[in-house]
């Protein structure tokens, strides 16, 4: 017996309501004394595209090296999830990873695919239901960076977050130790949480994975403005703006941000702002961790039984946790 992809759609993003809610989040970005624009809008139908050739280059080592933790640590996430468990797979995209550890004969009894990028997800998961229809799909498309409750239907028994390829790097740590605990409260003592998380190294190996010969990463940032100027109705222009991304060794970071390349005016609905020459728009932190400082916000947030896995240089970290159990 095989079941339909049913697809909830906690958020509706072309109700008026929502669009009226981002265009104000996007106005106050670029009104604020430090203009910023926050990482989710990155992924309109071409950023996920972009973001997907990302993970292609030579220099982006992280989902490669993800990759060859999860080959080599089959075995292991086996025996973490155990049988039957509801996988959570947040940020789900193109659903490559959990696909891959599907035909690898790791197989939950549901999969509920998470994404902010509804369009995208619907028919990466429609692929994936056809490819392995035996495992009961569930689409969601809501933005789990805020406050977040999944469809009554998924069971709160054996719930495994699934959050790879350290996006929780997009967090700040405080703002990370908030969201791992809203993941802890929501699991019972069978759950528990699979989470890559990019490591601290040389700074010449960051700069050039967030900044790429091939300027496809300069693409992704750049593109951020296509999808305001058609979310709010902006006038940028993109020979304006020039990608700037380095790793900052006191703040442990990745900081994107777009520079303006002359004095110019913005201007939307309703809206404008100058920007002087040199001028730069925030529009990513991407964190990254020592393995001990992870798993120190990990034990912070309520988890305990924590294993990590890692690569042979040690660029990235696979951990595995479950809810501390209270004494
Ligand atoms: C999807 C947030 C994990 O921080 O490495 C890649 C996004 N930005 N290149 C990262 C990203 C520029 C990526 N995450």
């Amino acid at each position: 017996m095989t079941t339909p992809v049913r697809l909830h759609q906690r958020i509706d993003w072309n109700s008026p309501d929502q669009q009226a809610r981002l265009r104000e989040e996007l106005a106050a970005g670029l009104l604020a004394v430090k203009a910023a624009i926050a990482p989710k809008f990155f992924y309109d139908p071409l950023g996920s595209r972009l973001f997907d050739a990302i993970t292609a280059l030579p220099e982006y080592y992280p989902t490669r090296t993800e990759a060859e933790i999860f080959t080599t640590r089959l075995p292991e996430i086996h025996r973490a999830l155990g049988e039957g468990c509801t996988l959570i797979d947040l940020g789900a995209a193109s659903c490559t990873k959990a696909g891959k550890l599907f035909h690898a004969g790791i197989v939950p009894a549901r999969y509920v695919a998470v994404d902010i990028s509804v369009d995208f997800l619907r028919e990466a998961l429609h692929t994936l239901k056809r490819e392995l229809p035996a495992i009961d799909m569930m689409g969601v498309g809501l933005d789990f960076t805020a406050d977040f409750e999944l469809p009554a239907d998924v069971p709160a028994e054996r719930r495994m977050f699934f959050y790879p390829g350290s996006s929780i790097g997009n967090f700040s740590p405080a703002d990370a130790l908030a969201f791992l605990k809203r993941l802890a409260a929501q699991l019972d003592g069978e759950g528990g949480l699979l989470i890559g998380v990019d490591l601290i190294k040389d700074k010449a190996l960051l700069d050039a994975a967030y900044d790429d010969a091939l300027g496809v990463t300069a693409a992704f940032n750049r593109n951020l403005l296509l999808h305001v100027n058609t979310q709010l109705g902006a006038d940028f222009r993109l020979a304006d703006w020039a990608h700037v991304a380095f790793y900052d060794i006191e703040q442990q970071r990745i900081e994107m941000h777009l520079e303006a390349r002359r004095k110019l005016v913005v201007t939307w609905p309703g809206g404008q702002r100058r920007f002087a020459a040199g001028e730069c728009i925030h529009t990513e932190n991407s964190y990254k961790y020592s393995p001990e400082g992870f798993g120190a916000l990990l034990a912070a947030a309520g988890f305990g039984d924590i294993e990590m896995w890692t690569d042979t240089r040690g660029w990235f970290a696979l951990f595995f946790a479950r809810p501390a159990r209270l004494a």
